[in-house]
């Protein structure tokens, strides 16, 4: 699938944004682009946001690589980012996490059977004081507990349930 195709709109702005000498900086709202739409940086994407750029595919690659904000594996509807670093896991990130993948039934970087949510644990999100708290999607949720994330991943449930009718 084309970003180009699929966002013409979209792109066009990105790239106006930039002098045609620097159309590299484009690079990272173009990855952005494509992995709202697609859940994930797929190789077709690296080599188009390279074309649109004008660089080389591997550039790409490397800043798709060094993000955690982009993901270059398929990833579930929800993509649930719980951090686990040092000042998280003074405040129970680590166990949060693990209740996590124990009540979806996964393992760390899985995915649920549904296809619904994928769970990984990353470095500092710089919500240091409000942990447990993850990133979904882009959007953070802080000072969880597992009811508190039952209740969200209902939440979730229903709205994808709803997109589906
Ligand atoms: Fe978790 Fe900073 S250590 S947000």
């Amino acid at each position: 699938m084309s970003l180009e195709k699929t966002y013409p709109k979209e792109v066009k702005q990105i790239l106006s944004k930039y002098p045609p000498e620097h159309k590299r900086s484009a690079v990272m709202p173009l990855l952005y682009v494509a992995q709202e739409e697609f859940g994930w940086v797929s190789p077709e994407a690296i080599e188009e946001v390279a074309v649109l750029c004008e660089i080389d595919p591997t550039q790409v690659k490397s800043i798709a690589g060094f993000y955690t904000m982009y993901s270059e594996k398929p990833k579930g509807k929800y993509w649930l980012q719980v951090c686990t670093d040092f000042p998280c896991a003074l405040r129970g990130a680590d166990q949060f996490h693990e209740a996590l993948l124990q009540h979806l039934g996964i393992e760390e970087g899985g995915t649920t059977e549904d296809g619904l949510f994928t769970v990984e644990h990353v470095m500092c999100l710089a919500a240091c004081d409000k942990a447990p708290m993850l990133q979904c999607n882009f959007h953070f949720h802080e000072n969880l507990d597992m009811e508190k994330m039952k209740a969200l991943l209902d939440q979730w449930r229903a709205e994808a349930a709803a997109e589906k009718k």
